[in-house]
């Protein structure tokens, strides 16, 4: 088996944390952050080195960038970037969202996966290797109400991905993944307690993460949906 060295950004909790469990099971090396202090250092805790994990709010362009200079001083450029840090709004009509609401779902989900790219695919480009993952949504391709703020911030994930596959060396990849609909904090904010009738994050993980390793430069551009969702 190779072993790949995957970046996953929002790593503590829902889909982020159970592709950790599942890759560092599989034994990869699994880089990640997140921004709750208590669950990075329960994932050191548990999951000692090679991986690593560390505080950083990928909106902070400044802390991705420490991050980064970091980790490629200390790693060989990741294989595979799983941009999947995200939030959500409240469930309210747009007129209703607040304006500091509404700028940090777009500063973390359009913007965080931007400096993660910014700072760590350049290195990625110098060895033509790698596949960046955008974690887009259902959402991202049809839309609801209550979730405007939420939906703007994935059909921009959508287009970012095309463009950005577009200026990519052949050899690598970035494909936006609509992961399915899973059980997580996020899935609860939005759909309530209905949420419970679906899939837990580590079912969804043991057929996702497989398909997210499989990923390869022939995908370049691609429109996924993850299989279990
Ligand atoms: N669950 C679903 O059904 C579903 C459906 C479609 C798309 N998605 C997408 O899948 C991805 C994961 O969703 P999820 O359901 O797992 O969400 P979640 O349960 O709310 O978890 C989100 C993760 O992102 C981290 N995070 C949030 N803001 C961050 C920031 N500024 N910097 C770094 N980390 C941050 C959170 O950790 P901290 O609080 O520690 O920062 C947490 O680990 C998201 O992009 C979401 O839009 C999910």
């Amino acid at each position: 088996m190779v072993r790949k060295i995957v970046l996953i950004t929002g790593v503590t909790r829902g889909l982020g944390r159970a592709m950790a469990d599942e890759l560092v099971r599989q034994g990869h090396t699994v880089l990640g952050c997140g921004r709750s202090q208590k669950g990075i250092e329960q994932l050191g805790r548990q999951f000692g080195s090679p991986h690593d994990f560390s505080v950083v709010d990928v909106a902070s362009d400044e802390e991705v960038k420490a991050w980064a200079g970091r980790l490629l001083g200390a790693y060989t450029p990741p294989d595979l970037v799983l941009n999947n840090a995200g939030v959500i709004n409240r469930n309210a009509r747009l007129w209703e969202v607040p304006e500091r609401e509404f700028s940090r779902v777009i500063d973390v989900n359009i913007k965080g996966a931007a400096n993660v790219i910014r700072h760590f695919v350049p290195a990625m480009v110098k060895r033509k290797r790698g596949v960046i993952v955008n974690f887009s949504s259902g959402w991202g391709r049809s839309t609801d109400e209550e979730v405007a703020p939420y939906c703007a911030t994935k059909w921009a994930i959508e287009g970012l991905t095309q463009a950005f596959a577009q200026e990519l060396p052949s050899g690598m990849a970035a494909v936006a993944l609509n992961p399915g609909i899973i059980n997580t904090d996020m899935l609860q904010s939005c759909f309530g307690g209905s949420a419970s009738g679906y899939l837990l994050p580590a079912e969804w993980a043991k057929r996702a993460v497989p398909y997210l390793l499989n990923l390869s430069p022939g995908d370049n551009g691609k429109q996924l949906t993850a299989p279990g969702g």
